[in-house]
């Protein structure tokens, strides 16, 4: 089976108590279960890893890059400065989709920049978690 790195950035292990207005009321692992469904539809598996910290997301991705023919993302607020990961995305020369649960656009103007988007063929805002569904079926798309 086809893989699809799902990878999640900081303070995301705490979805379900994380302010419900802007990121919805589902704990990761129901997002994560939900993204499996839709994956599975396509015949693709789905790798979850979730970490706190920028290096171990770039580790993750140095080494699932081999293995996996597309990548969604939601690295939290290292989406808004992290070029370390921006360049980590861009090295695994796949089809990323960037997903947010909120609607960065309309928060803090500093949430509406993603230096990590140039790596991608899509980005996903403001629709909760059906964003992550929207992006299965981009990369499901994309790779046909
Ligand atoms: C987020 C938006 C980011 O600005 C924030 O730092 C997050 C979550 C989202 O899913 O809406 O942690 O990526």
């Amino acid at each position: 089976m086809k893989k699809i790195l799902l990878m999640h950035g900081p303070n995301l292990n705490l979805l379900g108590k994380r302010n419900p207005e802007h990121y919805g009321s589902l704990t990761l692992k129901r997002i994560e279960d939900l993204t499996v469904e839709e994956a599975k539809k396509f015949n693709y598996e789905i790798i979850s890893y979730q970490s706190n910290h920028e290096g171990n997301l770039i580790d993750k991705l140095q080494i699932e890059a081999n293995h996996c023919v597309a990548i969604i993302i939601n690295p939290g607020a290292f989406t808004h400065y992290s070029y370390a990961l921006y360049d980590a995305l861009l090295d695994t020369e796949l089809p990323i989709v960037e997903v947010h649960l909120s609607d960065i656009k309309q928060r803090e103007a500093w949430r509406s920049i993603s230096v990590t988007a140039p790596a991608c063929i899509n980005v996903i805002w403001g629709k909760k978690e059906k964003g992550y569904i929207e992006a299965v079926n981009m990369i499901a798309e994309h790779l046909k």
